[in-house]
């Protein structure tokens, strides 16, 4: 296992190359006239300039983006952009993942802080496809690695103490550590508004279990465990792209 408590270890650079290659390979299956959520990271960023050849080719989609990120960049390249609520459903989406359990497909997901935003797509969507690289392919979720869990501003503290849990350490995120004229970092603000409070387990939590009890959290808005939310995994890695499809 990796430092990462992934099963693959790599240098970034061969990490970027798989990524793209699993982008690539998942965006040539998009169909025409699709609506196609668009997701939040690298890998989705690597997915949108895949697609962006895809449109100088011909292909007509609408997209719905995950962040204001997405939607910026997914605009500049010419993709035609709408709303969540100005479309009925999604009919695929495609998204980066932090870490993906086989063959579940479980995911955690939210160390780019766009994790609301990106469940509410993933939920609106009749197709999820996930892409990652090998790195990423983990035995069990939130080992050694942080839980996001976004959460109301008003009364954060208080959230923080309803989540608390023996062998639990709570962080806020923040923009940029604290410097010696800033007592505090400044917290990190999701898109909504939010602050997002990681989780971080002395030992591995019983992942339903815990996702089930942080989402009952009063002051709680989100959490970054995808459970059952994905039906397709694309995976980059040195042998080239693989994918798995969950089982129903
Ligand atoms: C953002 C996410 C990202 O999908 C996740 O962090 C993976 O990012 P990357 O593709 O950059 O490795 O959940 O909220």
């Amino acid at each position: 296992m990796s430092a990462s408590g992934g099963w693959h270890a790599a240098n970034q650079t061969e990490q970027t190359a798989w990524k793209r290659a699993a982008a690539e390979a998942a965006v040539r299956e998009i169909p025409d006239g699709a609506t196609v959520g668009l997701g939040t990271g690298t890998t989705a960023e690597q997915m949108l300039h895949a697609l962006a050849g895809r449109l100088q080719a011909g292909l007509q989609i609408r997209g719905v983006a995950t962040s204001e990120r997405t939607q910026a960049l997914a605009s500049s390249l010419g993709v035609l952009m709408a709303s969540l609520d100005e479309v009925d459903h999604l009919d695929l989406s495609f998204d980066g993942a932090d870490e993906v359990t086989l063959p579940t497909l479980n995911l955690l997901k939210g160390r780019g802080g766009a994790l609301l935003r990106e469940k509410l797509v993933a939920a609106s969507s009749r197709y999820r496809i996930i892409l990652v690289d090998v790195t990423k392919i983990v035995p069990t979720l939130g080992v050694g690695t942080v839980i996001p869990v976004e959460v109301e501003t008003f009364g954060w503290r208080h959230t923080a103490a309803r989540l608390a849990a023996p062998g639990c350490r709570i962080v806020r995120r923040a923009l940029a550590p604290a410097t010696a004229s800033a007592q505090e970092a400044a917290p990190f603000l999701s898109d909504g508004g939010h602050y997002i409070l990681d989780l971080i387990y002395d030992s591995p939590p019983d992942i339903p279990t815990l996702a089930a009890r942080i989402k009952a959290t009063t002051g709680v808005v989100e959490h970054g465990l995808f459970l059952g939310m994905t039906e397709r995994v694309y995976i980059g890695g040195p042998d080239g792209v693989r994918y798995a499809d969950r089982a129903r």
